[in-house]
């Protein structure tokens, strides 16, 4: 076996600092002997995901309460969206025994001296990693964005994995904690402005099914001229859905983009025709639209005041929901965003989303401002979809 162990990581592993310690050392060995690292290394933060009940039932939760009979975390952790708002779920719908239930997670996880703040969006309230730290994190579009957008590095960890790092503060190196796998490998020229969350959304469609069908994972992408914070979140969490994509270079706009060598055996260009053909293929036909959502990731207090501006004075039609984080939430509570928008009959959904949420068949179309949740709102609520920007979808809801 090449992993080497420190005489502290070796008592860990002993049980001399407990059984959870223990087993969380066991699964990151594990990990570190299956992907050949050569040590551990320490991590400056985790973000845990697998929360919401619906993935977790009671199988995961047994997990959880042993992982918690003497586990405490040792490095900032926090937790992804659950599958309901904690203050306000009775508002959205939610069943009074999946509610018990996903607050006993939650609390278990509280136990571990975990946040729970129940967030996709962790680097947008406090869990924010500085450029080449080490850290563990779950969260498909969270990895892509704090690898690709901030420069710090990380694996995709699972559910377990994630904790494991959390309670003993390390995490085994390799894949992207190396300098070595972190070039990018396709050359992908956009030759046409982009612009808005939803044609970022489009984008990271158009690139992450590119990178399925040429088998490459590292997308190095010229052409964009400047990317706001919330284009970008919107943009990882599409590449990541649909091209299972940890870690992309963006020329000009990325930290790491001049780092390594420019790809150039494999060049894909992308034009108007590309994002106008994926645009309809994120609109089903003959949608009927009964529900409308902002905030997949988790919307920014920037994207609130949008929304804010463009409710004013307007009532909702149908179901609106803003999904966010709850810190961001008091933000809009204290700039008054929040009141202008529950006036109009939006609703606030903070802690969850409207992929995790057990809303499946509840609605029969959504209209969303993300590529990402196009995807899982067929996959897994059985919706049909349809993208607009956020300016199109606030005017859906208000019809
Ligand atoms: Fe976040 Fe839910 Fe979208 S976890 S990235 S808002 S699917």
């Amino acid at each position: 076996m090449r992993l080497k162990l420190t005489s502290e990581e070796k008592d860990m592993l002993d049980g001399k600092q407990g059984r959870s310690t223990q087993k969380s050392m066991e699964i990151l060995t594990t990990l570190g002997e299956i992907f050949d690292a050569e040590c551990m290394i320490e991590v400056y933060s985790v973000q845990i995901a697998g929360v919401s009940y619906a993935n977790l039932g009671e199988a995961g939760l047994e997990f959880l309460g042993e992982m918690a009979e003497d586990g405490k975390v040792r490095v900032l952790t926090t937790l992804n969206p659950a599958g309901m708002d904690r203050e306000n779920w009775q508002a959205l719908g939610i069943e009074k025994e999946f509610a018990i239930n996903q607050n006993r997670a939650i609390d278990t996880f509280a136990k571990m001296g975990i946040i729970t703040t129940c967030s996709c969006t962790p680097y947008l309230i406090g869990n924010a990693p500085h450029f080449g730290q080490h850290i563990a994190w779950a969260e498909s579009s969270a990895v892509c964005y704090s690898n690709s957008v901030i420069g710090a590095r990380t694996n995709r960890e699972g559910g377990p994995s994630a904790l494991a790092a959390a309670l003993t503060g390390k995490t085994p190196k390799y894949g992207y904690h190396l300098d070595k796998n972190r070039h990018g490998q396709v050359l992908i020229e956009v030759k046409v402005p982009v612009k808005g969350t939803d044609e970022f959304g489009v984008l990271g469609k158009i690139i992450g099914d590119k990178l399925v069908e040429l088998g490459k994972k590292i997308p190095y992408i010229t052409g964009i001229s400047s990317a706001t914070v919330e284009e970008l979140k919107s943009f990882c969490a599409s590449v990541a859905t649909y091209g299972g994509t940890a870690l992309f270079h963006m020329e000009g706009i990325t930290p790491e983009y001049n780092m390594y060598p420019k790809p150039r055996d494999d060049i894909f260009e992308i034009n108007q025709d590309n994002l106008n053909k994926t645009r309809s293929d994120l609109i089903d036909d003959d949608i009927e639209i009964d529900f409308v959502s902002i905030g997949c990731p988790h919307a920014s207090i920037h994207e609130i005041a949008t929304i804010a501006s463009l409710l004013k004075g307007n009532k909702v039609n149908k179901e609106f929901w803003i999904t966010t984080a709850r810190p961001t939430k008091r933000i809009a509570d204290e700039a008054g965003y929040s009141k202008i928008i529950e006036d109009a009959g939006a609703k606030f959904a903070a802690d969850t989303c409207c992929v995790v949420a057990p809303i499946k068949g509840r609605f029969k179309g959504i209209m969303v401002d993300s590529a990402k949740a196009c995807y899982y709102g067929r996959a897994k609520n059985k919706f049909k979809v349809k993208i607009g920007t956020i300016k199109e979808c606030v005017k859906e809801a208000t019809i």
